[in-house]
């Protein structure tokens, strides 16, 4: 029973870790991309660093690709350990269904991030590994924005992109919070960096929000 309750708090641990690294990750992406609207030199230079620096490619990719599979497959198995664990025995009326309620919009603003991943993978990471490891076509440092802006042209392109953005709000206002207290952050900074990752969770998506209207819009003038 303890090693039971011990592994699923390394469980909710490992996936409170997981999560915050992705919120880093998250916030290195939306400041690049950020760029993007004010100075398209300023990212094409940080896209071409990016995208040559071997450190960057060959050793804090394939770190991002593991976190971020990572925790999808952990999140995966807390729903279904979560959903036995309620049909077996927490059956009583306490915290559980307030649980049960954010752990089922979690699972499916997560299933909203997945996909869109899957198509942000097919816009941008397929055409860049086929770009450098499959054509080997000459690197040009200007490229990155042209690139940018082509895939901000469809308009339901952009309107699906925008509505992840706003799962990832939802996603990120209950993970990013309880992730704290997954990790045992619990002190008189508490209340404040419970506050910091709401206001995270809205400007950070609604960043990206911005981004991909205005390249939207940039198409189109
Ligand atoms: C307006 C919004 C966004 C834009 C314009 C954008 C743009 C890009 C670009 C240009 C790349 C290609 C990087 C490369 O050359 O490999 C990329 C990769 C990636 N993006 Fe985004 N992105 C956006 C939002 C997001 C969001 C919200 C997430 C996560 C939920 C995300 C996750 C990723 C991941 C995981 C990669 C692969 C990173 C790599 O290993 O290269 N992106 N994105």
């Amino acid at each position: 029973m303890s090693g039971l309750i011990k592994s699923s708090i390394a469980r909710k641990v490992a996936m409170a870790l997981s999560g915050l690294f992705l919120v880093f990750f998250l916030l290195q992406h939306f400041t690049i991309n950020f760029t993007s609207i004010f100075s398209p030199d300023t990212f094409n230079e940080l896209s071409h660093f990016m995208g040559t620096n071997p450190l960057v490619q060959f050793a804090l990719q394939p770190v991002l690709i593991f976190g971020v599979v990572f925790h999808f497959i952990m999140g995966f198995v807390l729903e279904v350990k979560n959903r036995n664990a309620r049909a077996v025995k927490y059956a009583k009326y306490s915290g559980g269904a307030n649980a049960s309620w954010m752990s089922r919009n979690m699972i499916l603003s997560g299933l909203v991030i997945l996909a869109f991943l899957g198509l942000h993978f097919y816009d941008f990471w397929i055409p860049e590994m086929v770009h450098k490891y499959v054509e080997f076509a000459p690197e040009d440092p200007t490229r990155y924005y042209h690139e940018l802006l082509e895939k901000f042209v469809s308009p339901v392109r952009t309107g699906i992109y925008v509505l992840s953005f706003v799962f990832l709000a939802l996603h990120l206002w209950h993970g990013f919070a309880s992730s704290f207290q997954s990790v045992g952050f619990n002190n008189k900074f508490s209340v404040g960096a419970t506050k910091f990752a709401k206001v995270f969770a809205i400007v950070i998506p609604l960043g990206f929000i911005v981004v991909s209207l205005v390249l939207h819009f940039n198409n189109n003038h």
